[in-house]
């Protein structure tokens, strides 16, 4: 009989992940610098960018964040971009997202050294990924790889669903599922009969943005349930894309909203400015 999943705590990994990173700042002769560019005063992006600083300084890098107005053209930004290319005390650059759009992000992400891209959203880092030789890899996917790890879900042969095709999650994580040797699914908004695809996985990543769209009969029972979802609920509160109630007595593994794959997303990042940091400075 079931008897309930086994509930991921993503804050207990993420701080375990970050002590780690300040124990290698520690023994390093330099700071890793992250520097992360937002542009425009969006609220949800406020609130990323002053945690991702905060997390940064913590863990000891030097850690700078550049507010520019929302009306900032376009070669402007592509110019602070230069400057912190060249910048040797800079090992990775971040330009929150979504930017205005009057500003081309294509462009923008494009302009940036993909040594220092930690982000992974580089064409370069991307094209590294989809052929299976990853450098540096987008941060919300590697956090949900190393949270799988944690709960040692078997990879390979494990039927895989990722409901979502973005460029930020959905696509990244597929890759990296696949590199460990997962079959892998990709769903979306077009896909046929989406719950019967997610009831034949052994996991499903849940990454389509729609508040607590996956229903507990979705998933088999047993299955590894990583919920990458942020949507305000009905009742204000944060759900995820899964309906956690319904499917935390089917799961074998789940990970909870908040305080599951989130925490992990800053992490990763500054773990990607480390290893940028190790290759740039040798
Ligand atoms: N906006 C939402 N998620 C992200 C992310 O992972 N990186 C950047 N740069 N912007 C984002």
């Amino acid at each position: 009989m079931q008897r309930g999943a086994h509930i991921i705590d993503g804050k207990a990994v993420a701080a375990r992940l970050r002590i780690k990173i300040a124990e290698k700042v520690q023994a390093l002769p330099y700071r890793p610098g992250l520097t992360v560019v937002l542009v425009g005063e969006d609220p949800a992006s406020t609130v990323y960018v002053r945690n991702k600083e905060r997390a940064a300084h913590e863990v000891g890098f030097e850690s700078n964040t550049i507010r520019l107005p929302v009306d900032t053209s376009q070669s402007a930004l592509h110019a602070c971009i230069t400057q912190l290319n060249e910048d040797p005390g800079v090992d990775g650059i971040l330009v929150q997202l979504p930017l205005p759009s009057h500003i081309d992000a294509g462009l923008i992400v494009r302009a940036i050294d993909p040594l220092k891209d930690v982000d992974g959203f580089h064409p370069e880092n991307v094209a590294a990924l989809a052929l299976g030789m990853p450098r540096l890899v987008p941060c919300t996917p590697r956090g949900i790889l190393l949270l799988l790890r944690e709960a040692e879900v078997p990879l390979r042969g494990a039927r895989a669903i990722v409901l979502g095709r973005s460029n930020i999650v959905g696509r990244p994580v597929a890759s990296l599922l696949l590199a460990a040797d997962a079959t892998v699914t990709i769903a979306h908004s077009r896909t046929r009969d989406i719950a019967s695809e997610c009831r034949r996985c052994d996991i499903l990543i849940a990454a389509i943005g729609r508040a607590e769209f996956v229903r507990g009969d979705w998933i088999a029972p047993g299955a590894t349930v990583i919920d990458v979802g942020i949507n305000r609920g009905t009742h204000g509160g944060l759900v995820g894309d899964v309906a956690f109630g319904e499917a935390v007595s089917v799961a074998g593994v789940i990970t909870p909203v908040p305080g599951g794959v989130g925490p992990m997303t800053i992490a990763c990042l500054l773990e990607n400015t480390l290893i940028a940091a190790a290759a740039r400075r040798g």
